[in-house]
């Protein structure tokens, strides 16, 4: 059985495919073509794992392309996304074209060639700052940014292929998740690069509260979605996260706490997000992974996020890690 997975060079791909080939699964990974023949993250795994992957090179933009990507696979999980929210602002229609149109390509070839299972990739972006806390599945979307937008369109159009053509979809739905590897982009690499480079960090708004996910936690909520054999999972959409939830400002507390450093905070106006953009909170209701996975975080809690933290911590704390970072004063 062959797993297809796109999105597989980066940070979450690349930690789903290490996890995925320890466990024996085959794997056919889908890196977005580029000039610099890079397997992204897939670079770091260790050599006994790249061995067993089979690399492809294409974009899920383009219906050639995805057709030889799919072709032999027995399932698919659609990783492959463009997720930085201020590049967002700048570049809708490239959201448009990979989270939507790609998606809906993936969709297509896979019903055409009778996919099993099609694991779609989700994020807790898509209902906007919390109106109700925990956040179940049954939350109001609410897109905040053209990011969210999209992935509300990526969601929907896997499950009308469920509703209308019974293509076996499930949409995993992560909350933030950290870890190795992660984008400089996302808020705790920001915090960790910047205080380990310098002793200031510039950074938006300290006051959002985010649910956090370590990587690891993640892959494994995934790779239970694949394993499960239960029909009634088709159709279904579930929440991944903690089900803890903590403040930008607290978060940067303990990292300073880890590190052994005082950490100067400098407000980044460029940072800070338009008002009605921002979402204020995010606190994952994960009872129907818990039910229906039977997955339960490792990381969880205050003691859950402090051992992740420092994990991540430690792999920044590698000069080679490091050196892929290069904490800019903005980086969109
Ligand atoms: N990181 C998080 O906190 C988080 C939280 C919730 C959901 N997610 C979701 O998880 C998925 C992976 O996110 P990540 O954090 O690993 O981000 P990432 O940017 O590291 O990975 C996204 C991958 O998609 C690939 N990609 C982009 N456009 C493509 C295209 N046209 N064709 C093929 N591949 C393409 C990129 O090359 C990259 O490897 C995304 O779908 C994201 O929405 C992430």
């Amino acid at each position: 059985m062959k797993i297809l997975v796109t999105g597989s060079e980066g940070f979450i791909g690349s930690h789903l495919v290490e996890s995925m080939v320890r466990k024996g699964y085959k794997v056919r990974c889908l890196i977005l073509y580029n000039s610099f023949n890079s397997n992204g993250w897939l670079e770091k795994l260790p050599k006994d794992i790249k061995k067993k992957v089979e690399y492809f090179y294409g974009d899920i933009r383009d219906r050639n392309s995805v057709i030889k990507a799919v072709k032999g696979c027995h399932k698919v999980v659609n990783l492959a996304s463009l997720i930085a929210i201020p590049y967002s602002y700048e570049a809708p229609f490239s959201y448009i074209e990979t989270n939507i149109v790609g998606t809906t390509n993936l969709l297509q070839v896979s019903l055409e060639q009778k996919i099993k299972k099609f694991v779609q990739i989700s994020t807790s972006e898509v209902y906007g700052s919390a109106i109700k806390i925990p956040m179940s599945e049954n939350h109001p979307f609410n897109a905040q940014s053209p990011y969210a937008a999209t992935k509300i369109g990526a969601d929907q159009m896997a499950l009308s292929f469920h509703k209308s053509f019974n293509l076996p979809v499930v949409v995993i739905r992560p909350f933030n998740t950290f870890g190795p590897r992660q984008s400089e982009r996302a808020i705790i690499p920001t915090i960790i690069v910047q205080a380990m480079k310098k002793n200031s960090i510039n950074i938006g708004s300290i006051f959002p509260k985010r649910d956090f996910t370590y990587v690891s936690d993640t892959c494994e909520g995934i790779i239970k979605a694949l394993n499960i054999n239960n029909k009634n999972i088709f159709g279904q959409t579930i929440n991944l996260g903690s089900n803890y939830s903590i403040s930008i400002n607290q978060l940067i507390k303990k990292i300073s706490k880890i590190l052994k450093k005082r950490i100067i905070i400098k407000k980044d106006k460029k940072r800070i997000r338009p008002k009605k953009s921002e979402v204020d909170q995010l606190l994952c209701d994960n009872k129907k992974a818990k039910k229906i996975l039977k997955w339960k975080p490792k990381y969880s809690g205050l003691k859950g996020l402090d051992h992740g933290l420092k994990k991540t911590i430690q792999w920044f704390g590698n000069e080679e890690n490091l050196n892929y970072y290069n904490a800019k004063k903005y980086i969109l």
